[in-house]
């Protein structure tokens, strides 16, 4: 075989291709997502993780992003753990209006406003933007993304209180609003939010009673945790219910414990350190397959129930109340 005649096709092919570097019908990356990229990047000081971000380069192949297989349009952008990264979050990420999932997070010199732009992006499932120095309040535009399933809003200084209207957004499994300056009560409405999401408040000022409308609701995870609640949560028990994580330490909780005698079986958390509770504690709560229990600091009385789980937990869990005893702690 001659060596010539078949090297030279692939030669020149190669050879056009190295002439015509820039030929856009080699790219899948939609051009107005690449303009929008490209003035994020300039509004972002041009940072080093987007430094694959350029011109003459497929878009679809940049770091921190993601295209859609078929449409090729941006569907994902990932801009995480940089301590350099200093500024607001650019308006043109509302050029993207294809996006599922926005994440800015760990990103502890973004500062700002959360923009009005990101109410645009109806496609949105995933948004995330988690510890960083965002300030202002939660946006209420929030309810127009109802594909959303995760909002993540955790680690910010966000202020004001939380919009009611959230709880009208019907996918939301998970809501993230923990570590914010957020006051006010929790809002009435959202013991009817559409499916029940998992919700993180903790670490905010929440003042106030839990709504009573939770009764009905059926969470599967409530962090409550660190606020300034007040009054009864009996109600969030209860056999039918499918609760596995529930953390309300750290607040200022007063409610008689021993009428609480039913506990949804799926229970493993639960954190009630730090209020002022009173009564003593069911025999029921050793039945569950507790793997987190924490009752310390409360004005719990009687003996700590044997023959179930109670006694995995060191007296650390039970210390500072008005007269609780038995294993681990002292003999009543
Ligand atoms: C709590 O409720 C139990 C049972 O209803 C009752 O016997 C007890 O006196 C109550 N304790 C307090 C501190 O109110
Ligand atoms: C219970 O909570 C207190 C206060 O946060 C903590 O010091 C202790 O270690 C916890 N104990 C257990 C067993 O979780």
């Amino acid at each position: 075989m001659n060596i010539e005649s078949s090297f030279c096709p692939i030669l020149c092919i190669c050879m056009i291709f190295l002439c015509l570097p820039n030929l856009s019908a080699s790219q899948r990356c939609n051009n107005n997502d690449k303009q929008a990229l490209l003035q994020i990047k300039t509004a972002l000081k041009n940072p080093t993780i987007t430094d694959s971000w350029v011109s003459d380069d497929d878009c679809c192949g940049w770091d921190l992003v993601e295209c859609d297989e078929t449409s090729n349009r941006i569907i994902s952008l990932i801009i995480q753990d940089d301590e350099a990264l200093t500024g607001q979050i650019p308006p043109q990420v509302g050029d993207l209006p294809y996006l599922q999932a926005l994440w800015f997070r760990k990103l502890p010199n973004l500062f700002g406003k959360i923009p009005e732009e990101i109410s645009a992006l109806k496609d949105l499932k995933s948004l995330r933007l988690s510890s960083t120095s965002l300030s202002g309040p939660v946006p209420l535009f929030f309810p127009q993304l109802t594909k959303l399933t995760c909002l993540d809003l955790s680690f910010n200084k966000l202020l004001g209180v939380i919009p009611p209207q959230l709880s009208t957004l019907p996918n939301l499994k998970a809501l993230h609003l923990e570590r914010n300056e957020l006051t006010g009560e929790i809002p009435d409405i959202f013991g009817n939010f559409a499916g029940s999401p998992d919700i993180y408040l903790s670490h905010n000022q929440l003042t106030g009673f839990v709504p009573k409308t939770f009764a009905r609701a059926d969470p599967i995870r409530l962090d409550f945790s660190g606020n300034r609640l007040e009054g009864d949560i009996s109600f969030l028990f209860g056999p039918k219910k499918r609760l596995e994580m529930l953390d309300f330490s750290g607040n200022v909780l007063s409610f008689n414990f021993s009428r609480v005698q039913e506990f949804p079986p799926s229970l493993t958390y639960l954190d009630l350190n730090h209020n002022q509770i009173s009564g003593s504690l069911s025999s029921e709560l050793a039945k569950l397959d507790l793997q987190t229990f924490n009752v310390s600091d409360n004005n719990l009385c009687g003996k700590i129930p044997t023959g179930g789980n109670l006694q995995r937990f060191d007296r650390t869990a039970y210390l500072h109340n008005s007269c609780l005893c038995g294993a681990p702690l002292p003999e009543c």
